[in-house]
């Protein structure tokens, strides 16, 4: 696997997740990070747009089944990028494609500051998967989601997400999903089994507590 890794790493390293976003919905996104009174009105629009989101993720990104991503807390910039692969139907799933195509650039921008601000809640774990998930996670994931899962540049935030949500998108990415394509996580995943992959998910889980 290691050596695997090396053969790979210049090419993950210059290809970011985000190359591929709209470059005006980018150029939106850098502006208001750069602008703090901006952010603020950002984040306050975000907010009131959200109601549409609340029956599905919770009230404040936080709750929702069990196979419904936490987004309290995310990387903004991943968020953004996801809620345009659902808009361009990179990203399959019938109720985000819907909702994500009827979202301006603004308003993406605007959803994405809001739920990145909002602080995750604790999520409930397995304390004995976690912890032969440990070494796992160490050997096979921080390259790109950083070494404590916090994500980094357009990589999400893992630390803290549902384990049953984690297991299962990496159980999809395996699978040759036409749900959701990732070059990286399919390669990833392909070498880990299915308990690897759930004691991963629970060691994810279990990161970014307070
Ligand atoms: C009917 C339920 C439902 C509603 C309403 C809904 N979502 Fe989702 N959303 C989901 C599910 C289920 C997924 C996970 C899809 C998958 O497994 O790939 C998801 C995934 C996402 C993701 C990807 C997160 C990640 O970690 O990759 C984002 C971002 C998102 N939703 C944002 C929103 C926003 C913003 C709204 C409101 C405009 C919204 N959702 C409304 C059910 C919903
Ligand atoms: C080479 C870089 C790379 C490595 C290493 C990597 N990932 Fe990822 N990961 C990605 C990319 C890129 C995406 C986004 C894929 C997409 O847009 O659909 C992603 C997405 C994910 C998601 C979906 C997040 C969400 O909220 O839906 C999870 C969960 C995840 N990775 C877990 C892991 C775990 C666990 C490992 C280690 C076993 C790992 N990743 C290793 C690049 C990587």
């Amino acid at each position: 696997m290691k050596i695997w890794l090396l053969v790979f790493l210049p090419w993950w390293a210059w290809a970011q997740p985000a190359d591929e976003l709209d470059a005006e919905l980018l150029q939106r996104y850098q502006q208001l990070q750069q602008n703090e009174s901006a952010r603020v009105v950002a984040v306050r629009k975000g907010r009131e747009r959200a109601v549409l989101c609340k029956y599905c993720h919770g009230e404040d990104g936080n709750g929702g089944p069990g196979n419904t991503p936490i987004l309290a807390g995310q990387n903004p910039l991943y968020l953004v990028h996801q809620l345009e692969r659902f808009a361009t139907g990179k990203r399959k799933r019938y109720v985000m494609e819907k909702l994500a195509q009827n979202l301006s650039h603004e308003e993406k921008v605007n959803l994405a500051l809001y739920y990145a601000s909002v602080e995750q809640k604790p999520a409930t774990f397995d304390a004995d998967k976690a912890k032969a998930g440990q070494p796992l996670f160490a050997s096979h994931c921080t390259t790109c989601h950083g070494e404590h899962g916090m994500g980094q540049k357009g990589f999400a935030r893992i630390a803290g997400q549902k384990p049953e949500y984690v297991k299962n998108t990496l159980l999809n990415f395996r699978k040759d999903s036409e749900k959701r394509f990732s070059p990286e996580m399919q390669a990833i995943t392909k070498t880990l089994n299915e308990a690897e992959l759930e004691q991963i998910a629970h060691y994810v889980a279990s990161l970014g507590q307070p």
